[in-house]
């Protein structure tokens, strides 16, 4: 992304009022400062969808969506922070001015540039021989499977020719030297041999990303032969871990799941079916860079992966990053077909919806594949099974999952339900886990809980801060910016301090300070933490002191557990602190 001043981006900020912003998208309804909807990110019936003019901010309390005027952008256009800008500035007709860069940034961007206008030249190459005499094997090829010529032009589909150096030519014709043709990933130059074509006489098929730029290709030979598909190596344009096939038409899907399928196949047939939303990773598994750029669609995904072992693998890997991503998977069912495309052929499109519908929760899918493994007809076989049921049982975080797994799986399996949940409690008690009886809790879940509390403490006081901002005044004394332990709070409070002492608070400002949607949101919560309500000023004042001391305490215990043993100024104030501590207490 070019670099903009933060003074730019302030003023393009503050030229667009966040209430007439959203006011576009969402209807909103006045109450005292606040404007109240209903919260275009999750699905609600009362309003809990805020947008707060003096602070130029909005924050869902239902979801916990939230950020500024660009963060809005982000998050309902699914905008870059860059786009978000350039629309915004537009909108308040401000012009934003040409970049800046350094040489070499500029060599390198010029090059980024170039190798996306070869892979454009090479995907227009590749479909008009597609469309020619020497391309007919291939045209034949795509009519076989079934594609109309709609989605052939849909997905730019196309043909690499016999000739090993067809494409090599045309390009250096068009102006391009080897020295960034080696870099393109399309051709190879070889010393002795020149320049190659890296594809030939296979179907082509171009890879976007998110933005509709051709960032690699894939091929596939034609018939039987090795490899079956043949991918671009990755190139400075092409991050094989974070592309997804199909996400540049499946990112404005309406509907609210993405469906993942393994194969090019699989993604073109399920779009040409009516299924928008299909993507797929490709020739490479699925990774956590995949699932973070899905994280920016959809809240749920559904793996639509091959029937066969090396399907039921990559969804057993899948599901893993996509939890951790914060996705909920879930597995379409294609036995007794091999994959999504001959389901379709073979079913049509409302059987493969039928099939959607009655998807299966990731977890009863896992356990189904455990399942496999047992002989369930020998009693000993069977018990161990149990036992392995209820040892994925225990890595659910809440008692109530657990709960709600335990009876799930006990019918499925006509499991007693009372000896399932006793099963899981006792292996919980074994390890260390459990107290018979009580909520299964691991020291890990603790030590989160005490984390969740203070991250919580160090947003009520941010809160407070900008809510009222003479309470700076009050805590001046006691407590800085490097109170707040977490980094990314840290940053946020540093700046809100440093607004103070120049006289103006401005917490949308520091929003965009950060250019990631995911900090953007945690900030914005960082600055609506939900007070309670305290009616009495002496009940803030105790709330307020005892939020202070609560947050000095973790920080003097943080900074002593992290001090580097040569940081003679970190001790200063440090044991400084803790004397500070005590006199703090007897206030
Ligand atoms: P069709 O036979 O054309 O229907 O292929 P498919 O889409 O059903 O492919 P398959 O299930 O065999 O493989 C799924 C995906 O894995 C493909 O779409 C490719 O992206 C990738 N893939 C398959 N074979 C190869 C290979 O030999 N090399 C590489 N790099 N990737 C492959
Ligand atoms: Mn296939």
């Amino acid at each position: 992304m070019p670099y903009y001043s933060d003074e730019l981006i302030e003023e393009i900020r503050s030229a667009n009022d966040i209430v007439d912003v959203i006011s576009g998208y969402v209807r909103l309804k006045k109450k005292g400062n606040t404007h109240f909807g209903l919260c275009p990110f999750h699905n609600e019936k009362t309003p809990s969808f805020s947008v707060a003019q003096d602070k130029q901010m909005y924050y869902c309390f239902g979801c916990g969506a939230g950020g500024n005027v660009f963060t809005f952008l982000m998050q309902y256009e699914n905008d870059t922070f860059h786009e978000a800008l350039e629309t915004l500035a537009q909108r308040a007709g401000i012009s934003l001015p040409r970049q800046e860069t350094s040489a070499r940034e500029r060599q390198e961007a010029d090059k980024r540039t170039k190798i996306m206008e070869i892979n454009k030249a090479a995907a227009k190459y590749f479909y008009a021989q597609l469309r020619m005499e020497q391309g007919k094997i291939g045209m034949n090829y795509f009519v076989k499977r079934g594609l109309s010529p709609e989605t052939l032009k849909k997905f730019g589909l196309g043909y690499s020719n016999k000739y090993s150096d067809d494409l090599y030519q045309y390009l250096r014709k068009q102006g391009y030297e080897d020295a960034v043709l080696k870099d393109s990933g399309v051709v190879t130059i070889d010393e002795q041999r020149g320049g190659r074509d890296k594809f030939w006489n296979r179907v082509m098929f171009p890879i976007m990303d998110a933005n509709n730029r051709v960032v690699g290709f894939g091929g596939r030979v034609m018939g039987e032969g090795e490899p079956k598909y043949m991918n671009s190596p990755e190139t400075m344009v092409f991050d094989k871990s974070r592309t997804l096939y199909g996400l540049n038409l499946a990112r404005s899907t309406r509907k609210h799941y993405i469906l993942l399928c393994e194969g090019y196949m699989d993604v073109i047939a399920l779009h040409q079916a009516g299924f928008d939303n299909a993507v797929a990773s490709l020739g490479t598994s699925f990774t956590s860079g995949h699932a973070s750029l899905l994280k920016r669609y959809t809240k749920e995904v559904y793996c639509t992966f091959d029937s066969d072992g090396a399907g039921i693998k990559a969804a057993l890997r899948a599901i893993p990053i996509l939890k951790e991503a914060g996705i909920t998977a879930k597995i379409v069912k294609m036995a007794p077909y091999k994959d999504p495309d001959e389901f379709i052929k073979a079913e049509g499109a409302s059987a493969y919806e039928e099939r959607i519908a009655h998807a299966q929760n990731s977890f009863m899918f896992e356990i189904e594949v455990l399942e496999r493994q047992y002989d369930l007809k020998d009693p000993e076989s069977k018990t161990k099974f149990h036992n392995a049921i209820a040892g994925r049982i225990l890595e659910f975080e809440e008692e109530l999952e657990r709960e709600n797994y335990i009876e799930a799986v006990a019918g499925k399996y006509q499991i007693g339900f009372e000896n399932l949940r006793s099963l899981v409690q006792h292996q919980g008690t074994r390890v260390g886990i459990a107290k018979e009886r009580r909520p299964l809790k691991s020291g890990v879940q603790e030590k989160k809980k005490k984390e969740d509390g203070m991250k919580q403490s160090q947003k009520l006081m941010l809160t407070w801060l900008i809510e009222d901002s003479s309470l700076f005044e009050k805590i001046s004394d006691w407590l800085g910016p490097e109170d707040f332990t977490d980094e990314l709070y840290r940053q946020a409070a540093k700046i809100l301090f440093a607004q103070y002492e120049k006289g103006k608070l401005n917490p949308a400002g520091i929003i965009s300070m950060f250019t990631d949607e995911e900090q953007q949101r945690e900030i914005a919560g960082l600055f609506n933490a939900r007070l309670k309500e305290v009616t009495t000023p002496a009940e803030k004042e105790k709330a307020l002191r005892e939020t202070l001391i609560r947050l000095k305490e973790n920080s003097i215990s943080y900074r002593s557990r992290h001090l580097e043993p040569a940081d003679l100024e970190g001790l200063q104030k440090l044991v400084a602190d803790k004397k500070n501590m005590q006199k703090l207490k007897s206030v």
